[in-house]
């Protein structure tokens, strides 16, 4: 680490395409809000830990990252939405950040076996096997579904991007959220006008994949944006965050997680029942409930995760970062006047109420309770 921080130092300015970088605003500030002339990213965090990372891929910088290299996940990614490209989602090979094992390697991001292959030991960031077989997704911080070209959604697959996501909650709350966000951004920002510039991040949780305490699992996703004019006046932002459902209990994994697949295979043997009645009454609904039972399998696999329930809030810009403070102040900086801050506590101007349907409850949809039939809920 001290070795390479040397190197970088040592590197000339003008030479530094390195996409770890010693400071955001000169060398990727094009992903960050500038409100009245200032390029603000979200400030805090400090020590050799964070390290800054202007994502590049194919020598073009796409967007940016502060990486934590203790917990192996990123703090945030920041980027400007232009709007949706439909840029393909192709799951190769996840990338990794070369640079941030040693300062002398390439300014693009690698795949890990590329980067083995130079006999390089990877130490500072996550690797594939630590989410293999872990229950978990990589969640994106910058979303392949906001990427402004192909390029740009290639990018967004390297690790140092990713975090610990619960399944459901990664391909069904959190995907919601990133829709919703395109229409708000959309209809109050880029149809008026504005230049539209997110930051995403995670707060780090108690617990690590695997418990091999290599990679840290967030206990917080959130979202923040700002909306300038051709002035650099702020306009319009917002904020939201999903964090686990405290009225969902941490099920003791063996015991009420067994007594659940029973009831939940009882469930099934009514839905069957049900679904013998259903038989006369039409064939559509039969197909339906073949479907239901195909996903109550599927369930069954996933009901290690469900420990994980997450819910999305709608914040204003100035109560997440209160909120963010807190939280970062126990969870990783345990610095007395440590203070989080979006967009250089410039962008407070709210848009309206985040839609609604933002707070849905991931667990809603899923399962069938008595008001609420799973074929009902998979619309919502
Ligand atoms: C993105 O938002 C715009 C504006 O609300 C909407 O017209 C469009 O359908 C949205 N796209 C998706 C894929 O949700």
């Amino acid at each position: 680490m001290k070795l390479l921080n040397v190197v970088l130092l040592l590197l000339p300015l003008s030479l530094c395409l390195a996409e770890v970088v010693d400071d955001f605003t000169e060398s990727c500030p094009q992903f960050f809000a500038n409100p009245y002339h200032v390029v603000s990213p979200p400030t805090g965090f400090t020590g050799d830990r964070f390290r800054k990372i202007c994502q590049t891929l194919n020598n073009k910088a796409e967007f940016a990252t502060l990486y934590d290299t203790e917990n192996r996940i990123p703090v945030y990614s920041a980027y400007r939405f232009t709007g949706l490209m439909k840029c393909k989602r192709r799951m190769g090979n996840w990338y990794i950040e070369p640079q941030l094992e040693s300062g002398t390697l390439g300014p693009n991001m690698a795949t890990e076996s590329a980067v083995r292959k130079q006999g390089v030991n990877i130490v500072n960031q996550a690797v594939n096997g630590d989410y293999k077989y872990s229950g978990y997704d990589k969640g994106h911080l910058a979303p392949v579904f906001h990427a402004t070209s192909q390029n740009c959604a290639d990018a967004t697959f390297t690790l140092t991007n990713a975090a610990p996501q619960a399944a459901m909650f990664n391909r069904n709350t959190w995907m919601r959220t990133e829709k919703s966000m395109n229409d708000t951004l959309t209809k109050s920002c880029l149809n008026v006008g504005l230049r539209a510039f997110v930051v995403t991040g995670v707060v780090p949780g108690p617990d690590t994949l695997k418990n091999e305490g290599r990679v840290r699992i967030p206990s917080h996703f959130w979202m923040a944006f700002c909306c300038l004019d051709s002035n650099n006046i702020p306009r319009r932002s917002g904020a939201f965050y999903g964090k686990k459902d405290d009225s969902v209990k941490e099920k003791d994994e063996s015991v009420k997680e067994k007594d659940e697949s029973e009831k939940e295979k009882d469930e099934s043997v009514k839905e069957k029942d049900e679904s013998v009645k259903e038989k006369y009454e039409s064939v559509k609904e039969k197909d339906e409930s073949v479907k239901e039972k195909d996903e109550s399998e599927k369930e069954k696999d996933d009901s290690v995760k469900e420990k994980d329930e997450f819910v999305v809030y709608p914040r204003s810009v100035k109560n997440m970062e209160t909120e963010l403070t807190q939280l970062y102040k126990i969870h990783v900086n345990n610095i007395p006047d440590f203070r989080f801050t979006l967009f250089a506590g410039e962008c407070y101007t709210e848009t309206e109420p985040m839609e609604k349907q933002l707070v849905v409850k991931a667990s809603k949809r899923k399962k069938g309770t008595k008001d609420c039939k799973p074929n009902k809920c998979r619309k919502l």
